[in-house]
Formats: structure tokens, C-alpha cells, sequence
């Protein structure tokens, strides 16, 4: 941590949320910048900061106060308390000092100073709960303070992260905070379907979430490739449908109080009538098509769906729903619905002649039908329906959530008619797409056709980490810390977009995750130790900078990717959007506008390492033969860069290329640009630019 804040006397208002006109009349209009730019490393902005003169100091003095409600065991029980405790125990850990306050207890004496906090009740974990806080940091105390105990959660994920560095030690900068979040509803889909994820896993992923604000742990349990979860009812879903890779009642509960603690609601899917091979495995007689069933493997969309036109369906979901609606208490239940691929339901005359007899037009028709049968189940059983956009049909209820997909339209046209939605479609992590794409779609953009009311039906969005490419070594790496770019979106005010500045902040937010565990910036050198043997990994490192994974659904035409596949290779230990690509991307852009040659330089010197890389990358391949597949990209960068020096020689010089010369060195660029080991290189556009500033005009 660099002096990053520097107080400015007398005051720097940084603000993004209050009215600006109220500012601008208390401030001069210089100092309302919107946003916390170059300043703190706050992650997601905070709706209104003011940074004041000052610092607090940390040091092993530092007291937290809970605040004494008259009921002793209501304090040591109460989730403020656990997370004042836990914000303790990270501080100590982050800043290696001794704090001499001893395990907080419901006798913790209160002193002077230190931090104070209050709350007026305990928040309920519904949409729409009060998440705000006030928080105030003077040199020598802290207060922060909330409507409800969720918020003081919020309002202490905020306080570490102001947490500073300077000569003297740490501190905190005193600043004025008034938060509050900007969407209810700040969702991450953990798919665990495609692959099994276990609890320590999705803990993790929880404190993750808790850390950057998120609210919404949105369990996808059942797919084509798996049923995850227990049933005591109908003991053969999870016994045949899992590879006994299910979460058992106890562990849900368990996962589902961890979440609680963290204010975070926990709302399981189970994707139905279509990806649901997994149920015929135990109950073949509820599919659209005869014969028995094996778990799917592959990935893609299955034919094998649910089959509305028979009765028997219905007492088993009743059945079924009632125990979940039991075991999850969020009142929110997504029964999936998307991708219902039609062709069982084509190829089986019963289920035409059901179609006909009850005038229902067509499939989706169909599915609504099914649809409205499960909506009165759940109904029944207190909860509210939430389903992918293909649930949106004509018929159902407005009651029902429709969570978008296939683009922002079905959320503008599911408002229009009255229904709420949450935005997944721009947020599908699991893309490989750079944090900046997901950082930009903003579920209710500038020129949103929706009127105030339809806006307030767009509740939010949720990260989709869909597992067909992740394990739980890699799974972290999919995650974070692009997620918190997704977190910032739906916290912060809509006009905080500054990308460099969200780039600068979530590399201090990634750093930060690891003290909860996360695993994605150590799990990659592991995989590299692996794949060499060997524990000197260093070139694999360097090569791993200058590489993503093949982005969209590409990766999945490399090869014959199934749910028992290795995902241990050099591929896996690429970040799915490179920081370092990015810098020298961006450097090489700043340097194409202005000439610097200091900047220039920086940039040899960068190409040069990459060059100079594949000789020590090939001895490594040698041993392994794991590694053999990714000597394309080695030699591809060590040429493109070879190049990229010839081209950056001549730019520093202030010569021209001849276009012969571009246009023979455009065909290395070109065979550098071919994926390989199921990855590209994230620097190559970089090095092309160079190659085409530095040539002469085309013939
Ligand atoms: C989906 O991606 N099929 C919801």
C-alpha cells in the first residue's frame, strides 16, 4: 500500500450519490468529482463520501465497542457482534499487530475512542431490507451507525477497506461516509451442477460476497450433470443423481445460517422441466420419452425434460417443493425453466394430444402450463416463483421474478407488463470476458425506456459462475476478483464508471480476498508446480501474464470437454482476464499518444522479458509432457515480441517502416494469434498497434 491517500487541505469532498445541485452550493464545483478516483481504494463506491484532514490511528490500542442493549447473550449471539469479532481478528491479521483488546464479550467495558458502533434492529433478510450506514472516522474515534444490524455489516467491510499505510503505520483516513446501495438484490450463481462444489468452497465464496456487498447466494443445484442436494422424500435423486456428490440437509442449513451471518439470502434452483437428466436417472417414468436415464456427462443443452401432460408430476413436486420450501427459508424459489430444448415433448403423441386438448398453441404454451401448476405449489408453501426469461409467458401472474439471461429486452418487457427482474445477461463471468465488460452493463442504462415504477421493478443482477470449466481448484480464479467489478455495479451509483479507477481498486480488493481464503491468485502457481513437477515456475508465470483462456463459448470446441475432464492444465492456470495484459495494453496506447520515452523503454524492457521467456520455457515442456501444448503460445509471444521490439526501436527513433516490413511481420502476429493449449495471447492487439504505428502508409 502506497500513500495512496493524502489528505488535501482544507477538505476534499468526493461525492457520488447525493444530489449534486445540494453540493455544488456547499462546495465549489472542482471538488465534486463523482466518484472516489485515484483517491481511496473503496470497492464498491460508497453513495456519498467526504474525506476529511486527518488520520486515525491503528495501532494495538484499538477497542471496538458493541453496543450494550441490556440483554448479555443478545449481544454475544447477536450477527453484528460475530462480525465486529471477525472485522477484529482480520485487522490483526492484515496489519501483523498485537490488539490488546481481549475476545469481545457482552462485559467489553466501554472506553473512550476506538469504534463505536450502534443499529436500531436487526435487519430481515428480505429484498428491499434497510443495508444503509453512516460512518465517521475522526482522529480519534469511529462511529458507525445503521438502521440495522446488515448495514453495520456493510459499514465494516467499508472500514477495512480504508485502511492505510503510511511511515508512521496504519490508519484509518477520516472521511464521511453515507451508504447505501443502489440495487436490493446483488447476486452470484455458484452452478454446481456441472461440477461439485463443496461447502468450503461456497463458504469461502460467501465471505467473498459479504466482503464486496453482495446479497444474493443464488444456488443452482440441479442440472443435466447433477443433483446436489438431499432429499429425504425422495431419498434416490440425490443417491442416484449425484456420483454422491450432494450436499446433505444439515450442510445446506449450515450453508445457509454462514450466509446469514453475512446478511446474505441464500435462494436455491432447481432447474425444471428441461436440464434435469439428472432426476430421470431415479424417476425415468417422469420424462417425455421412454427408456432409463445415466447422468449426463457432456455439455450443451439435453433433450431429456419433465412431462407436463402427466399427472403423477405434480404430488411429486408438491412433495418435493414442500420439503424445500421447508429447508430454505428465503421466500424466493427459481424453478430454472430456460433452454427447454421441445424435442421429447415433439416426439411423444400423448403429450400432443394433451397439447391440443387444452389449446395450448405451442411449446412455451406448454411450459407455461407447467409453469402455473408449480407457481400454485409454491404458493402454497410461501414462496415467490423466480424463473430464467423463457418463464415469461403470457398468463402467469405478475407475482412471479423474471431473471434475464438472453439479453437486457426481457427485463425492459417483463417491466413494462409489471413483473420484477434481476439482470444476469452481461454478467456471465464464466465468458472469460475482462472486468470491464460486466463493469458497463448497467441493468438500468441512460436511456432505459422504463418510467420511474418500472424502475423500481428491476431489483438487481447476479453473477453467473456456470461450472462446465470450473473445479473447485479454479473456481476462485473464474470468480475473483472480476466479481467485484459486477458487486460495484450493483452498490454504487450508476454514475460512477470510471474503468481505469474500478481496474486500480480491484487489484487492492483481490489482494484483500485471500484473507478470507479465496484461493484465486495461489491456486494458479500450484497448478503450475503441478503440471512441471517442479517448484521453480517462474517462466510458466511469465507466460501465464501474457495469456487468457479462450473467451466465450471457444473453449468448448477445443476439445471434447465432458464433467470428468482435467481441468489442471496451463489453460486453467490462466487468470480469464490478465491484469498485466491489460497494463501493457494500456501502455502501449498512452505511448502511441504521446511518444514518452521513459514509458517507452518501460515497454522494451516488458518485451524483451516476454522474448527472452521461451528459453526458459522449454526446458520445462521437456519434462513434462503436459506442458507440450502451450509451446505455440510461448514461441508466438517470444516472435510477436521480437517483433514488437523492432517496431518500438523505430517509433523511439521517430522512423518509418517500410509496408513491406509491416505487412511480413503482420503474418508472424497472425500465426501468434492462433489459440493454442485452449488459450490466446491478451497482448497481442498490443503488439500489433505498435507494428502498425510504426509502418508507413499502406500501398
Ligand atoms: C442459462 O444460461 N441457460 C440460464
Amino acid at each position: 500500500m502506497t500513500g495512496h491517500l493524502s489528505a488535501k487541505p482544507p477538505i476534499l469532498v468526493i461525492l457520488a450519490f447525493l444530489t449534486l445541485g445540494s453540493v455544488l452550493t456547499m462546495y465549489p464545483p472542482a471538488a465534486a468529482a463523482a466518484s472516489v478516483d485515484g483517491v481511496l481504494k473503496l470497492m464498491p463506491v460508497p453513495a456519498s463520501v467526504t474525506v476529511r484532514d486527518g488520520r486515525f490511528r491503528v495501532d494495538e490500542n484499538l477497542t471496538i465497542v458493541p453496543p450494550y442493549t441490556g440483554d448479555p447473550k443478545g449481544v454475544v449471539t447477536s450477527r453484528a457482534f460475530k462480525a465486529a469479532a471477525r472485522f477484529m481478528s482480520r485487522l490483526a491479521g492484515r496489519t501483523g499487530l498485537f490488539l490488546k483488546q481481549d475476545f469481545l464479550t457482552a462485559q467489553t467495558p466501554s472506553v473512550e475512542g476506538g469504534i463505536r458502533y450502534a443499529y436500531a434492529r436487526p435487519g430481515a433478510l428480505l429484498p428491499n431490507e434497510d443495508e444503509s450506514y453512516a460512518l465517521t472516522v475522526a482522529p480519534d474515534k469511529i462511529a458507525l451507525d445503521a438502521k440495522t444490524d446488515i448495514g453495520v455489516l456493510r459499514g465494516l467491510e467499508t472500514l477495512l477497506q480504508l485502511l492505510s499505510a503510511d511511515e508512521t503505520g496504519y490508519y484509518f483516513p477520516c472521511v464521511d461516509i453515507a451508504d447505501k446501495p443502489r440495487f436490493t438484490w446483488r447476486g452470484l450463481l455458484i452452478d454446481v451442477g456441472r461440477h461439485f462444489h463443496p461447502v468450503d468452497v461456497i463458504k469461502r465464496n460467501l465471505d467473498a460476497m459479504a466482503a464486496v456487498k453482495m446479497n444474493v447466494f443464488h444456488w443452482h443445484l440441479t442440472e443435466d450433470q447433477g443433483f446436489r442436494v438431499e432429499s429425504k422424500v425422495f431419498p434416490k435423486l440425490h443417491q442416484l443423481g449425484s456420483d454422491g456428490m450432494f450436499y446433505t440437509q444439515a450442510q445446506i442449513r449450515d450453508v445457509i445460517g454462514y450466509a446469514a451471518e453475512r446478511g446474505i439470502r441464500v435462494m436455491p434452483e432447481f432447474d425444471i422441466p428441461g436440464h434435469s437428466t439428472s432426476w430421470f436417472v431415479a424417476y425415468p417414468e417422469f420424462s417425455s420419452a421412454p427408456g432409463s436415464y445415466g447422468i449426463e456427462r457432456k455439455f450443451g443443452v439435453f433433450g431429456p425434460a419433465f412431462n407436463p401432460s402427466d399427472e403423477r408430476i405434480y404430488p411429486f413436486f408438491d412433495a418435493f417443493l414442500k420439503e424445500m420450501s421447508a429447508l430454505f427459508p428465503d421466500p424466493y424459489l427459481h424453478i430454472g425453466g430456460d433452454e427447454v430444448e421441445g424435442h421429447q415433448w415433439e416426439a411423444n403423441p400423448a403429450i400432443q394430444a394433451f397439447k391440443k386438448k387444452n389449446g395450448l398453441a405451442d411449446n412455451g404454451a406448454l411450459q407455461a402450463y407447467f409453469n402455473k401448476r408449480l407457481l400454485k405449489i409454491l404458493t402454497k408453501y410461501g414462496k415467490k416463483m423466480v424463473g430464467w426469461d423463457e418463464v415469461f409467458q403470457p398468463g402467469l401472474p405478475n407475482d412471479i421474478v423474471i431473471h434475464s439471461w438472453r439479453g437486457p429486452k426481457a427485463l425492459v418487457e417483463a417491466a413494462l407488463k409489471g413483473y420484477q427482474g434481476i439482470l444476469s445477461n452481461g454478467y456471465y463471468i464464466d465468458l472469460c470476458q475482462p472486468a470491464e465488460a460486466h463493469y458497463l452493463n448497467d441493468p438500468l442504462p441512460p436511456d432505459s425506456p422504463l418510467d420511474d415504477r418500472q424502475k423500481a421493478l428491476i431489483l438487481g443482477g447476479e453473477a453467473t459462475m456456470w461450472s462446465e470449466l470450473v473445479t473447485p481448484e479454479t473456481i476462485d480464479s473464474r470468480i475473483w476478483p472480476r466479481t467485484a467489478a459486477i458487486a460495484e455495479r450493483l452498490w454504487s451509483p450508476a454514475s460512477v464508471t470510471n474503468v481505469d479507477d474500478m481496474y486500480r481498486r480491484l487489484g487492492f480488493v483481490s489482494v484483500e480476498l485471500e484473507e478470507l481464503g479465496l484461493l484465486h491468485l495461489k491456486n494458479p502457481d500450484m497448478l503450475l508446480r503441478r503440471l512441471a513437477g517442479d517448484p521453480r515456475i517462474e517462466p510458466l508465470k511469465v507466460l501465464a501474464e501474457a495469456v487468457e483462456p479462450l473467451k466465450n463459448y471457444q473453449r468448448h470446441g477445443q476439445a471434447a470437454y465432458t464433467s470428468l475432464s482435467p481441468f489442471t492444465r496451463f489453460v486453467d492456470a490462466c487468470a480469464p482476464e490478465s491484469l498485466a495484459a491489460r497494463a501493457f495494453r494500456k501502455n502501449i496506447d498512452q505511448f502511441l499518444a504521446g511518444k514518452d520515452p521513459k514509458l517507452g523503454r518501460k515497454i522494451g524492457a516488458t518485451l524483451a522479458l516476454w522474448k527472452a521467456n521461451h528459453v526458459l520455457v522449454l526446458p520445462l515442456i521437456a519434462a513434462s509432457p503436459a506442458l507440450r501444448e502451450i509451446e505455440p503460445l510461448s514461441l508466438g509471444l517470444a516472435r510477436a515480441c521480437e517483433v514488437g521490439l523492432e517496431a518500438l526501436d523505430r517509433l523511439m527513433k521517430g522512423q518509418i517502416q517500410p509496408a513491406a516490413w509491416a505487412e511480413e511481420k503482420g503474418k508472424i502476429l497472425a500465426e501468434a494469434a492462433k489459440p493454442a493449449a485452449h488459450a490466446e495471447l491478451a497482448v497481442l492487439s498490443a503488439v500489433t498497434k505498435l507494428v502498425e504505428a510504426s509502418a508507413g502508409p499502406a500501398k
